[in-house]
């Protein structure tokens, strides 16, 4: 029987910029959660050098050893215990890595535990593996964040997982130390893993909280599937490279799924991430450059009489309450709106599973400042 999966809706509102841009509408992107920065030149000579060197070939499923030694330094500087040849595995970006986890390691009989609002992928990826997402609703009063007393009426013995993005994709919330820890030793009492999506870890505006997040996870490891990604950190989206670190027992069938699906993360694109990942310091996306989008972003909204934003302290997003400016219209159509008729591009809420906001991504600053005046006059009018 065929399945049905249903397209993504940040990909849908996409596909509509794109084929409105094709008909010669000008449109100002600030949909796509997509840096416009290039990477680093050191990283695309690697990948150049590593074509000529005839690095074209299939490399062992969980990746090329070198980049697994640079990973398990990376991870063994946080604390972390993570060796090459363990429980590590190269994946290409943070979506296959989600995906081949889910496939290997969830029963039919299992459920995932999803946080509203959530990224797109997540319940159509528990389904087709099977299982079951179950939606926890954010509470409003703390930046649509869970913590254990949220979590608490959707526990049953069917419960495997909890997916955890943090800075999270819409809102920008960030978990702090205090209620990681919270969550973290409530799941491990309660016997769940938590699957933390970290593919925003780079984005984190205050340091000292980054820092001490990194201090409170460290106990947790046995418990916790960490997926990251070079995606947004090095600005290599279309590089394809990303990794999984989790305790060893449960890499063997990870490393099959990845095998039969995949083989293996592209080969030069695994040589230009091991260039990134030998100075992450140096080659990271310039933060004070996000810090200072997504202060022209604030600003921008507040210009706009009764909308209320969440207070993003990280990723690159601003998720946005439209329900007191448009009481009668959909997010949808709100978004299609400003799409037609005022020329920008954003995200309805309901794509992240809560009707009534829209987000706004500072990914691409090209043209920030045109694209808010857009919004403001839109939202405004
Ligand atoms: C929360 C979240 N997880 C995963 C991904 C996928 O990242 P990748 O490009 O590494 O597949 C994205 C991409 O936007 C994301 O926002």
């Amino acid at each position: 029987m065929k399945k049905v999966i249903e397209e993504s809706g940040t990909l849908a509102v996409f596909h509509r910029m794109k084929k409105l841009r094709a008909m010669g509408k000008d449109i100002v992107n600030l949909c796509v959660g997509e840096p416009d920065i290039p990477p680093d030149q050191d990283i695309e000579m690697a990948a150049v050098q590593a074509i000529q060197a005839q690095h074209l070939r299939y490399t062992p499923s969980e990746g090329i050893p070198e980049l697994r030694e640079a990973i398990s330094l990376v991870m063994q500087q946080e604390g972390w215990e993570a060796e090459k040849n363990r429980n590590l595995i190269i994946t290409a970006g943070a979506k296959p890595a989600l995906f081949t986890t889910l496939l290997a390691l969830l029963k039919k009989t299992n459920e995932v535990l999803v946080p509203v609002p959530f990224y797109p992928s997540y319940a159509p990826m528990i389904r087709y593996a099977g299982a079951k997402p179950v939606y926890v609703p954010g509470n409003p009063q703390n930046g649509y964040k869970i913590g254990s007393q949220e979590l608490k009426a959707y526990l049953t013995s069917r419960s495997r997982f909890l997916i955890l993005n943090s800075p999270v994709n819409p809102t920008g919330s960030v978990y702090s130390p205090d209620e990681l820890q919270e969550l973290l030793k409530f799941l491990e009492k309660n016997h769940i893993m938590c699957l933390l999506d970290d593919v925003y870890r780079h984005f984190i505006y205050d340091e000292t909280i980054k820092k001490d997040i990194s201090r409170i996870l460290k106990p947790f490891q046995q418990s916790i599937i960490l997926i990251r990604s070079l995606s947004k950190e090095f600005a290599m989206t279309g590089w394809r490279i990303g990794y999984v670190v989790a305790k060893e027992p449960l890499m063997a069938s990870m490393k099959t799924v990845q095998g039969h699906i995949i083989g293996n993360a592209q080969t030069a694109s695994q040589f230009a991430a091991l260039k990134a990942l030998q100075n992450p310091d140096k080659y990271a996306l310039p933060l004070h450059v996000f810090n200072t989008r997504r202060n022209e972003v604030i600003k921008a909204l507040r210009q706009v009489n009764h909308l209320s934003i969440i207070y993003p302290a990280g990723a690159f997003y601003v998720f946005a309450d439209i329900q007191s400016i448009h009481p009668e219209k959909s997010d949808e159509r709100v978004c299609s709106e400003l799409m037609e008729k005022f020329g920008v591009a954003v995200t309805p809420g309901s794509a992240f599973g809560l009707k009534g906001f829209i987000r706004i991504s500072y990914a691409d600053g090209n043209r920030l400042p045109e694209g808010l005046d857009r919004l403001v006059k839109g939202l405004s009018s």
